[in-house]
């Protein structure tokens, strides 16, 4: 977009767009549409990444050969199953949620991954999951969407356990508008900028939200 308006955030997308769209890229399947809706259905908050966002993942996917993916902050398993989604035969996603309840929504529509793609959902806070998965990488993506006053630690573990040339893919960079605030959350989320523009080659791609990507160097 390049106008002076759409640069100072002006928007030219509506419901009745963003409907026509969603018809014509999907997601097209059964389960993709179960687990998008299962937060509404189930009384989980309704946080899921978009249509289209979901589709921008499995596609990075496809494009890096992804065999093994990090995902923090599964809610009801949408994001995973688009990331398992783009996987090559025999990939592996590791998804953590820290909510048993979210988890337990999740569980069955993450079995809907491909079939020799496997999906391990782990429960707790990452904080303390990740370090564990260390030994499985290193990794070829990582998918931070849990607690924004941890993406500084979340970002500099993926700096730390993925490949030269994986991905770093962080939504909520904006920090729902509240980026440069003068508070701890935001301060986080700025530090992971700060490093994340250190270790990868970044850009941010204006969703409504801002998510991240990064390649490794
Ligand atoms: N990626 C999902 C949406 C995630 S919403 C999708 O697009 O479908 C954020 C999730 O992060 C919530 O389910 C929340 O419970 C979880 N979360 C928050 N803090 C966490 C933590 N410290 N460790 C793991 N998960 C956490
Ligand atoms: C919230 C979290 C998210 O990851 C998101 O994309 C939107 C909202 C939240 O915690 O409110
Ligand atoms: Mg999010």
């Amino acid at each position: 977009m390049a106008d002076p308006k759409s640069r100072e955030g002006q928007r030219y997308d509506t419901a009745e767009i963003h409907a026509f769209l969603d018809a014509l890229h999907g997601p097209h399947d059964k389960a993709l549409g179960l687990a998008f809706s299962a937060p509404e259905r189930t009384g989980l908050p309704q946080i899921q990444l978009g249509q289209q966002e979901g589709g921008l993942l499995t596609l990075l996917m496809r494009l890096i050969g992804a065999r093994r993916v990090v995902e923090v902050g599964t809610l009801a398993g949408y994001s995973g199953l688009r990331l398992a989604r783009g996987l090559q035969p025999g990939g592996r996603l590791w998804t953590l949620e820290y909510h048993p309840r979210h988890a337990m929504v999740a569980r069955p529509a993450l079995v809907a991954a491909p079939p020799g793609v496997t999906v391990k959902l782990l429960e707790g806070d990452a904080k303390e999951t990740l370090p564990k998965l260390e030994i499985e990488g290193p990794f070829d993506a990582v998918f931070l969407d849990a607690d924004k006053a941890g993406y500084a630690e979340y970002g500099a573990w993926a700096a730390q356990n993925l490949r030269a040339g994986g991905l770093l893919i962080a939504d909520n960079v904006y920090l729902f508008g509240r980026l440069l605030e003068e508070n701890e959350e935001a301060e986080a989320v700025r530090r992971f900028h700060h490093e994340a523009a250190e270790a990868f080659d970044t850009c941010v791609v204006p969703t409504p939200d801002g998510l991240l990507i990064g390649i490794k160097r």
